[in-house]
């Protein structure tokens, strides 16, 4: 616990804006008076769910919330492409305690120049030394009574959430293009904030820009074709407003040459204007996607449902980011079959940006609810065979990484609640989050039935709307709504082992596919000689091809591996899914004709899910393997994004 409040005071002392900016929201209300309480001995003992998460700490942030909390945030921002740097203002709304005498922000490579109250008087601040992995700590002296804070500064070159791309790096070739990634502790490298999951804010910006670029916000888009700057004709402004309360990892920019194509109602592509119809043509399901996933599990939230494809260098297959998914271009295979990509982040409406992790240990909340409802939204637009298909290909993933986690000797990895007080949280990131995660409600599924688990699901949407969560609260909800405090019932399903140890539980159910079966038995057959053309391929799909590579052992042979490439293409593929998975096994074989392919791939994309992996595999063929890595790294690296670098960096010693 940090600081002791003393009185619960927060009703007389939220500004009259700002109660009216709450006055919808009973969360917010309720999570500042609870924070206002809740360290008495009495609340000390309350075990409801909000308390739990009221009383939760974050290890990643330098904020203390119980004294001070950021409630708003307004930014005015303008971007200079020539010296790669975003500079202007934020001007944060705080819900303070009585006595309250600072306010601590989180900061990452910022140049702070100023810090001013809402009339401008400057307020007297430090930067503290912090350390390297969560920034520096921005502390504010408040006055008396003080509820708002400008802090006036400009971002660093290096920082880890924005990447600046020069027009080469585009697909246009001849605009400048910057993203942000604020997942998971990347937010405050661009806006002096609280950087905590559980410090939930609502945000405004108005963003100012070349006037041949656009600039899009995980917020309403207000201004869709900006706005003139005053004395400045060759620049243009861009408002957003988002009104729903949001963790900071959340709020997301990107500016560049982006059109935009409706889908249906609700939904459209945003993409640079060079890829835009092909992004629309992959993404035309997406209005099914969301009305299928409202049926689900309740009302989407957020208004709009759009997807922003990014230039390659995107280190993520996708991120959530509210009302504008960001997606990387790897998913356009020109025939929908990566599509699930989508309805994972928009299923993140829900799990994840509705009700969000509170830490990075609770970071299963996020990902493991959030791979269940994919599959149900792909099960549901798509058909069980192919969701049938995507679980067991993520359960065989899964399998692997507890594998390579044993084998690291990183057990606490292997938890759905690990302890990461001091590490990094993107240590932590595997599949172990994801499918471990999944596989525990599906293991409920399977005791409950769809009908109760369905209902428990949509109920904790509902319950927890615009809250963060712990797994230690999720617990508590899990026992009275779902268990309905049936201690034996909880044993018997091994709820504690479930998310609290490590490995996993023998009644994880393993999910089967009759179409990857046929698969398996074709590859056993072309190992034991078939030839491909003997082969039963001809009505597979993307992901059955896709299982095939896994299904080939180490005794595949380089002649083997020619005679498939020249049957089925690989080293063509356009679905970069299965081109990974085939660049996988050229490197491991030595398969001298996709060399060419596995550069031109690794110095073009930057999405870690696939580079990082064939670094490794470069760096694991002693001989040639090593020099190669490092050759296309010297050459790619100029165009990764940091977080990319960083990833490939501990594979790749120096
Ligand atoms: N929220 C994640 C991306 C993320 C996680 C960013 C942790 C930073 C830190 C996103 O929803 C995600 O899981 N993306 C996956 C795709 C998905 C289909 C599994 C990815 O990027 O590969
Ligand atoms: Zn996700």
């Amino acid at each position: 616990m940090t600081a002791a409040p003393k009185t619960s005071s927060a009703g007389t002392r939220l500004g009259s804006g700002l109660f009216a900016r709450l006055a919808g929201l009973a969360a917010p209300l309720l999570a500042i008076g609870m924070l206002m309480t809740n360290c008495t001995s009495h609340e000390a003992q309350n075990n409801d769910p909000q308390a739990i998460v009221a009383r939760t700490i974050d290890d990643h942030s330098w904020a203390r919330p119980q004294e001070a909390r950021v409630t708003h945030v307004d930014l005015d921002l303008t971007a200079d492409f020539n010296k790669k740097i975003l500079s202007g203002a934020a001007t944060l709304t705080l819900a303070t305690e009585a006595n309250a005498k600072q306010v601590i922000l989180d900061t990452k490579a910022l140049d702070i120049q100023s810090v001013t109250d809402a009339a401008g008087a400057p307020l007297k601040y430090t930067l503290g030394k912090g350390n390297e992995m969560m920034g520096k700590p921005l502390t504010i002296e408040l006055p008396q009574g003080a509820q708002t804070v400008v802090v006036h500064y400009a971002t660093q070159e290096g920082g880890t959430a924005l990447q600046w791309l020069d027009p080469s790096q585009t697909a246009g070739k001849k605009l400048p293009f910057l993203f942000s990634q604020g997942e998971e502790i990347n937010t405050r490298s661009w806006i002096p904030t609280q950087d905590s999951p559980a410090i939930r804010q609502t945000y405004t910006a108005r963003i100012v820009v070349p006037s041949n670029l656009v600039a899009v916000m995980s917020a309403e888009r207000l201004t869709p074709k900006g706005e003139p700057v005053e004395g400045h004709p060759s620049q243009r402004a861009f408002r957003f407003d988002m009104k729903q309360p949001i963790a900071p990892y959340l709020i997301a920019i990107a500016i560049g040459d982006i059109g935009f194509k409706s889908e249906g109602p609700d939904t459209g592509v945003y993409a640079e204007r060079a890829i835009l119809d092909k992004a629309a043509y992959e993404f035309a399901d997406m209005q099914s996607m969301l009305d299928a996933a409202s049926k689900l599990y309740g009302p989407y939230q957020w208004g709009r449902y759009d997807v922003l494809v990014l230039p390659p260098s995107f280190p993520f297959g996708g991120m959530e980011n509210p009302t504008l998914t960001f997606a990387t271009p790897t998913v356009i295979a020109g025939d929908r079959s990566l599509v699930s990509l989508v309805a994972h982040e928009l299923a993140h409406s829900w799990s994840g940006n509705l009700v969000t992790n509170a830490t990075w240990e609770d970071f299963w909340l996020n990902e493991g609810f959030t791979v269940y409802f994919e599959n149900r939204i792909m099960e549901q637009v798509y058909g069980k065979d192919r969701a049938d298909m995507l679980k067991v290909l993520g359960w065989q993933d899964l399998q692997a990484t507890l594998k390579d986690l044993d084998d690291a000797k990183q057990p606490e990895f292997t938890k759905l609640h690990p302890d990461l007080n001091g590490v990094d949280p993107d240590d932590y990131f595997s599949d172990v989050p994801y499918e471990k995660g999944a596989a525990f409600l599906r293991m409920l599924e399977a005791h409950f039935g769809r009908k109760k688990l369905d209902a428990y699901l949509k109920g904790y949407f509902h319950r927890y709307a615009f809250q963060s969560m712990t797994t230690d609260a999720f617990v508590v909800d899990l026992r009275e709504n779902l268990l309905h405090n049936d201690a034996d019932l909880e044993k018997s399903l091994k709820i504690h082992q479930w998310l609290y140890d490590k490995g996993l539980p023998d009644n994880a159910v393993a999910p089967t596919s009759a179409l990857l079966d046929q698969v398996k038995g074709q590859a056993v057959a072309f190992m034991n000689g078939a030839a491909p053309a003997d082969l039963q391929t001809q009505d597979w799909s993307p992901l059955q091809f896709q299982y095939f590579l896994t299904q080939l052992p180490d005794t595949l042979t380089v002649d083997q591996m020619a005679a498939l490439d020249k049957a089925y293409g690989f080293t063509a593929s356009h679905n970069d899914e299965i081109l990974s998975n085939w660049l996988l096994l050229a490197v491991k074989h030595h398969y001298q004709p996709a060399m060419p392919v596995l550069h031109d791939f690794l110095i073009s994309v930057g999405r870690m899910k696939y580079v990082t992996p064939l670094y490794k595999a470069l760096m694991a063929q002693a001989g040639w393997g090593p020099e190669m890595a490092r050759s296309i790294y010297a050459e790619a690296e100029p165009g990764y994004h940091e977080i990319t670098r960083a990833s490939i960096a501990k594979v790749l010693p120096q």
